[in-house]
């Protein structure tokens, strides 16, 4: 099989190549990327010599290239984005064109080249929130509100990816997954930013109160979560991923890296809210479960640990992130 990884330079991305090439040796892998401030070929390594594997720069935005390199190929799936809440409201207009623009390009590329398969990496956060204290989780059947112009921007991918399957025939599948963690990931994301900060002796900041609930998700997991989906998911499906943690507040999970790691809670600093903070998000992965077998074998104490661990032995990674372009963001985002 011949994959085609939009954003494979990516925290998810690369975690998903790394994991696909080890499993499948014999696919060919084309990692498409525009290798923005959170693309890193680094992530990559183990595989750069790889004769089944070849990295193309270029923008998702870029019509005439993007049809000329998903020509002859079986799949494209499709996790190039910005990412980042916080970033997109410093800034929507990137957000708009990469996510809503190159996932157009995209799918106009796919039907125009026959590409069999298309599959679309989305976000929880097109549900919007769930409140506090309820049993309620989001299922396939939840209507989209998105509260921050990133999870606007992915809402608007997958509308059209849908309206693609719909109107041309596209084969798609469709997951939308809650927030990951593990290796490779970004250091301004919540759990790799306090890991570093608390190896640098900085503060971990805390937006509002800090009650804000999330499902955390182990990047392995989900990388076996699109696996199942690619080799077993029914075509025009969505599916939800999500992980073992149920109800955790951010500052809890706070505290677990700092029981990990074994300093004092004075390192936690409160600092002023995100504007349109969604509470709560809750997945209920039992369709991806009883259809395809699929769950998460992570519980969310082991990766935590395993987290930490990586991040406390690949120092020189992070440290060459949040030393570059990245301080510029950090700056701003916590004057
Ligand atoms: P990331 O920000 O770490 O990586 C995104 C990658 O896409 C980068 O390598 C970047 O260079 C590349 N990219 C950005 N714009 C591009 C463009 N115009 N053309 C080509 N490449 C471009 O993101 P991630 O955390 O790995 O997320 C991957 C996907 O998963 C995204 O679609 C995101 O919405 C979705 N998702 C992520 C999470 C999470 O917790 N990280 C949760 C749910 C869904
Ligand atoms: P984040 O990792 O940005 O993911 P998302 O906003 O996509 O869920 O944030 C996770 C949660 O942590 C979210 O509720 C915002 C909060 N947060 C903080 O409290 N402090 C921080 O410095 C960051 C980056 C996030």
């Amino acid at each position: 099989m011949k994959l085609f990884v939009t954003g494979g330079a990516g925290f998810i991305g690369s975690n998903f190549i790394l994991y696909w090439m080890k499993k499948y040796p014999e696919d060919k892998i084309i990692n498409f990327d525009k290798l923005t401030y959170a693309g890193n070929l680094e992530n990559l390594k183990e595989v750069e010599k790889n004769p089944n594997y070849e990295f193309i720069q270029g923008d998702i935005c870029n019509k005439r290239l993007v049809e000329d390199v998903t020509r002859n190929i079986d799949i494209i799936v499709h996790f190039a984005a910005e990412s980042h809440v916080d970033r997109s409201i410093l800034d929507a207009s990137p957000f708009i064109q990469t996510n809503i623009v190159g996932t157009h390009v995209l799918l106009e590329a796919a039907v125009k080249n026959k590409v069999p398969r298309f599959h679309h990496v989305s976000t929880d956060e097109v549900f919007g929130a769930l409140p506090l204290n309820s049993t309620e989780k989001f299922m396939d059947t939840t209507p989209y509100n998105p509260h921050s112009p990133y999870s606007a921007s992915k809402a608007a991918s997958d509308h059209l990816v849908r309206a693609y399957g719909d109107t041309y025939g596209l084969q798609y599948t469709l997951s939308n997954c809650s927030n990951n963690f593990g290796p490779y990931h970004f250091p301004e994301k919540l759990i790799p930013l306090a890991i570093t900060n608390i190896i640098e002796g900085k503060k971990v900041p805390v937006y509002g109160d800090g009650l804000y609930v999330r499902d955390w998700l182990y990047v392995l997991d989900h990388c076996e979560a699109i696996d199942a989906i690619i080799k077993k998911g029914t075509i025009g499906k969505t599916y939800l991923v999500g992980g073992l943690t149920d109800d955790i507040s951010n500052i809890d999970v706070i505290k677990k890296i700092i029981t990990i790691m074994e300093v004092d809670e004075s390192v936690i600093t409160f600092v002023k809210d995100r504007p349109g903070h969604d509470r709560r998000y809750a997945i209920d992965w039992s369709t991806i479960n009883k259809e395809l077998g699929w769950s998460p074998k992570h519980t969310f104490e082991t990766a935590l640990a395993e987290t930490v661990e990586w991040f406390k032995k690949n120092e020189e990674w992070w440290k060459r992130i949040k030393s570059g372009v990245y301080k510029d963001y950090y700056n701003t985002q916590y004057k």
